[in-house]
């Protein structure tokens, strides 16, 4: 048995429950955005995977591309003061942009690369998100395509880390309490 299954206490999400959903995004930003070549930007590190899949799930030509942030605060809380790790390399002024994140928790982090990308004036910046906690949003940021809506509890696995560790389950999982209280 894997030996990272031991720390989690629930599976909320297993591999067929994510793909289906990440078809179900990729065949409606297909269907939007025909006649387009849109860029996809990644969040690093969590939105690794999700990207992977849903861009294997667009039947649309795409350009993707990577924004890697880190927020200051403590390992499951984000303090929202974000700093830009690694910038996009792709010109997107006057492009479509769609943002891939992993999950928003207080959305800080997703309202503050928002307020940055559109300073590189794209012609259109939606934002697709797998996870939403709505009860634990600090700022009233919006959001364009969302996979699943979520309690107010702490998830790692596909992508999400805790301590950088749980990113390469298959699934996505609460992390046992004890761990990080
Ligand atoms: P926000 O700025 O509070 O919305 O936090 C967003 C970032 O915090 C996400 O992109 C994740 O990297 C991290 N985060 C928030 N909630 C969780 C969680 O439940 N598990 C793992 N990472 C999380
Ligand atoms: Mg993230």
């Amino acid at each position: 048995m894997n030996k990272m299954n031991c720390d989690i206490s629930a599976v909320l999400f297993d591999e067929y429950k994510i793909q289906t959903r990440i078809h179900e995004l990729g065949l409606e930003i297909s269907n939007s955005y025909r006649g387009s070549i849109p860029v996809l930007i990644g969040i690093l590190k969590g939105g690794f995977i999700f990207l992977a899949d849903l861009a294997r799930s667009i039947t649309i030509p795409i350009e993707v591309d990577f924004l890697a942030i880190s927020s200051y605060g403590s390992n499951t809380s984000s303090s929202g003061v974000v700093k830009i790790r690694k910038d996009i390399d792709i010109d997107i002024s006057g492009r479509d942009v769609i943002v891939i994140e992993d999950i928003v928790d207080t959305g800080l982090s997703l309202a503050y690369i928002k307020d940055y990308l559109w300073q590189h004036k794209p012609a259109s910046l939606k934002t697709c998100v797998l996870l939403d906690k709505p009860d634990a949003h600090k700022t009233d940021v919006t959001f364009d395509y969302i996979g699943f809506s979520i309690k107010n509890e702490f998830v790692v696995g596909y992508g999400l880390d805790y301590a950088e560790k749980y990113r390469n389950l298959p699934f996505i999982g609460i992390l046992k309490e004890e761990l990080y209280r």
